[in-house]
């Protein structure tokens, strides 16, 4: 008997990650659902009939790294690995005057280098079995937005990576994309406004309080807003994940959900200028710089 392709996914305790581990199973593969605490992957474990398998994976920690190839090897032996899903990631909204470097660092740390860390070390897995490998980046990797800079720097830098892997993984017949998110009902807006409203209350000096606290605090609000209006469900962009992994010529970009298509679309047509013009526009901005909102 043949055994099912084997996936791994970053990051399944919530949203497009647990969304794109059940969408994944569905389909025929055993998922390995990497998680911080595996209770958190607890009941995907107990619907899936061991279909799914959490298994601890913080992309920031090298042991955690390391000892979760050693169990996924362990399971699938020559067979290899069919799949990665490099979906885990998070993030807080900073002035780029204020953000600290610490936490700038961090973030390139979770959203960045931890995505590299994983695939390097599932590499070997992966050339064995010819398979694939599927970054979650974002419809922020095309474009910016105020005060969301330390995401969208990592996010960018996740379009570089995918690019570079999947020209130098082409002798090994490994397959890269990269699905891009746009606005997605998950946990991630309400981390954003309360990373935010924390920031501003606790972490910004006086003065930056001063310069950014008020528009700060209007745009991120306004961002959580249009995410909990116009948002897709995590589902959809767990469609786009199963189709790179799937398809039988996967596209290298898979812009999925909220307006991430029209957003890149005006991207490549618009100046800069008229870009930046559209989305202070669209956030309020100019109103509340200029009505104090
Ligand atoms: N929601 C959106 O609108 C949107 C838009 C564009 C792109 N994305 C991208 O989609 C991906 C999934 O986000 P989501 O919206 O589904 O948000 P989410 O529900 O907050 O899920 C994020 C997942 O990443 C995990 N994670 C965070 N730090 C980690 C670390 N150091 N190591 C391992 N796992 C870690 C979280 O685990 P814990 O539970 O342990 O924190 C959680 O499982 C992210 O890469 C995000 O940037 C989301």
């Amino acid at each position: 008997m043949t055994m099912p392709p084997s996936v791994v996914i970053t990051g399944t305790s919530s949203g497009i990650g647990r969304a794109s581990a059940l969408a994944l199973h569905a389909r025929g593969f055993t998922v390995f659902a990497g998680v911080r605490d595996l209770a958190d992957a607890e009941d995907l474990r107990a619907t899936s009939g061991g279909g799914i398998v959490p298994v601890r994976i913080d992309v920031t920690d090298a042991e955690s790294i390391a000892t979760a190839v050693a169990q996924v090897e362990a399971a699938t032996g020559m067979a290899g690995l069919a799949g990665l899903v490099n979906n885990a990631g998070s993030g807080a909204p900073w002035p780029m005057e204020l953000v600290p470097l610490q936490v700038f660092r961090e973030h390139l740390e979770v959203n960045l280098t931890g995505q590299l860390a994983v695939t390097q070390a599932f590499l070997p897995l992966i050339k064995r079995a010819r398979g694939r490998i599927v970054n979650v980046g974002s419809e922020g990797g095309r474009i910016t937005l105020p005060f969301l800079g330390p995401i969208t720097v990592a996010k960018h830098g996740l379009v570089s990576v995918t690019d570079a892997l999947r020209m130098e993984l082409r002798p090994w017949g490994v397959q890269v994309s990269i699905v891009e998110p746009g606005a997605t009902r998950s946990r991630a807006p309400v981390k954003l406004v309360d990373h935010g409203r924390r920031a501003v209350a606790e972490l910004f000096t006086a003065r930056g309080r001063a310069d950014y606290g008020v528009t700060f605090l209007h745009v991120i609000e306004k961002i959580a807003a249009g995410h909990e209006r116009t948002g897709s469900p995590p589902e959809v962009i767990a469609r786009a994940v199963v189709q790179a992994m799937t398809a039988p010529r996967p596209r290298t970009r898979y812009p999925a959900g909220g307006h991430a298509r029209l957003l890149t679309r005006l991207r490549r047509v618009l100046p800069d200028r008229a870009m930046d013009a559209l989305f202070l526009r669209m956030l309020g901005v100019d109103r509340a710089s200029s009505t104090g909102v």
